[in-house]
């Protein structure tokens, strides 16, 4: 079974994700984070994000890979530990600019679909359900508002040691929904068949209970 988890920036996917994959033994695949790789890649090289040609050239040269640990799924480019290297806050504000180039998308998500072959899976993105995987058993689409969302990559970056006020927060979030939904490939935009869950006022464990359920219900069909 596939289940497809997308939304926009900091609504909660990944923590979701991981935990639904791990209540039903899935393979968790993080697809942000793919882009995350390229856009590191490209600034390392010193690549403008937004050098369609020269990021797309940078691709044969990127090898990611997904890998467990006792301490979570890492994720490693070219066999090197990038899991928090993806995170900085330079990577999160190009990573946009990176998403919209149509070869960048193409090239990833073929690799998407290679993973999801293998078997049962919970992948969480943007264009999951709408493009990646069509035919998904089960799709959510999580929200929250932009005020709460801040709220709480705030909180992330202050255990992560990452200062960066809340105001910013808000308005990097913003800026990300915008060119998340208006890019001309596959943008973030709610499938005709996913179930809309707004996680505001939800906490972690309330979510993933309404996932499982909903779970639940198509597996029995
Ligand atoms: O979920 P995230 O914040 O790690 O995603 C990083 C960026 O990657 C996000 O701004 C949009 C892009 N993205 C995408 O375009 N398609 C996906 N399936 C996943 C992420």
């Amino acid at each position: 079974m596939q289940i497809a988890i997308d939304g926009p920036a900091s609504a909660g996917k990944s923590t979701v994700a991981k935990l639904v994959a791990s209540k039903l033994n899935y393979v968790y695949c993080d697809t942000g984070a793919m882009y995350r790789v390229v856009t590191l890649m490209a600034l390392r090289r010193g690549v403008a994000a937004d050098d369609a040609e020269s990021v797309t050239a940078l691709l044969d040269d990127i090898d990611i890979e997904f890998v467990p640990s006792a301490e979570g799924q890492l994720v490693h480019m070219n066999g090197t530990d990038v899991t928090l290297a993806i995170r900085q806050e330079d990577v999160t504000n190009n990573v946009s600019s990176v998403s919209a180039i149509p070869a960048v998308r193409a090239r990833l998500t073929k690799l998407q679909r290679d993973i999801a072959a293998k078997g049962n899976i919970v992948m969480d993105g943007r264009d999951i359900g709408t493009t990646v995987l069509p035919d998904a058993e089960l799709k959510v689409f999580m929200v929250a508002s932009v005020e709460e969302r801040a709220r709480r990559r705030f909180l992330d970056n202050q255990q992560k040691g990452i200062d960066v006020s809340q105001a910013v927060l808000e308005k990097e979030i913003a800026e990300r929904d915008r060119k998340d939904s208006s890019r001309a490939v596959s943008p973030l935009k709610q499938a005709a068949d996913a179930i809309k869950l707004d996680t505001t006022h939800l906490s972690i464990d309330e979510v993933v209970t309404k996932i499982i359920a909903l779970y639940d219900e198509r597996a029995a069909k």
